[in-house]
């Protein structure tokens, strides 16, 4: 998969080099370029803000370097615009799962009042992280990109996504480690029997009971 980001403050995306992301970008899994929408201004200050017609306070990102940076991203290969933005529908784990059988995603980051809003021509879809306002689309960009990232094959054992919170919309089930017992509480004896079945039987009635008690709008049919 590849992943262009155009953003204003490209080295917000330093995060990227570590971790899960960055193992799946040195073993090819996903090939990440961050693009800096700066250089596309055609302004000889370089300017990509401007200010809002009719008055207000604060400046809005100008339409031209945004359009010019995503014909840069598109320049090899088409991909799916997404603006991230406080209208769009809000992040899940099943848009996480749906934009990991994407080719190429484009993220536009906006800054500062937002972006003028001929931009959404050239955008396909607005996603939220929220219903709250951020300072700028980066602080939305890196934990979607990081939830789609380790959803691309190869990146994180198979085992580990189809047992994970949301995953088949139940919530992960308590594990533990060693010690066997701290400060007088203890690891679940089902858990040291041995007895795999068991197990298994325990961790889904576990799943159920903390999706029931946390995140019960999962539980359509169970
Ligand atoms: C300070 S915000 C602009 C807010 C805008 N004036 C408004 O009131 O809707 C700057 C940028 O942060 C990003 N942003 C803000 N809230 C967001 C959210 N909930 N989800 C994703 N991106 C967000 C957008 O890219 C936006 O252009």
């Amino acid at each position: 998969m590849k992943i262009s980001i155009l953003s204003l403050f490209p080295q917000m995306f330093e995060v990227f080099n570590h971790s899960i992301v960055g193992k799946a970008r040195m073993n090819n899994y996903v090939d990440i370029e961050i693009i800096n929408i700066r250089d596309f201004s055609n302004n000889k200050h370089n300017k990509v803000d401007d200010y809002p017609f009719g008055g207000g306070a604060g400046m809005l990102m100008s339409v031209e370097p945004i359009y010019n940076s995503i014909c840069y991203a598109r320049r090899n290969l088409d991909g799916r615009v997404i603006y991230l933005g406080p209208r769009g529908d809000t992040f899940n784990q099943n848009k996480a799962y749906e934009l990991s059988d994407n080719n190429h995603l484009i993220f536009l980051c906006g800054h500062y009042e937002g972006i003028d809003e001929r931009s959404y021509n050239f955008i396909d879809e607005e996603i939220s992280l929220g219903d709250f306002i951020l300072t700028g689309g980066e602080m939305a960009a890196i934990p979607i990109i990081d939830s789609i990232v380790r959803l691309l094959s190869g990146v994180i054992n198979k085992n580990s996504l189809d047992n994970e919170s949301f995953t088949n919309d139940l919530m992960d089930f308590p594990q533990y480690t060693r010690p066997r017992e701290f400060m007088g509480i203890a690891v679940p004896n089902v858990l040291l029997s041995g007895n795999h079945k068991e197990i298994d039987k325990w961790r889904r009635e576990e799943s159920l009971k903390i999706t029931r008690k946390y995140k019960r709008y999962l539980l359509k049919d169970k």
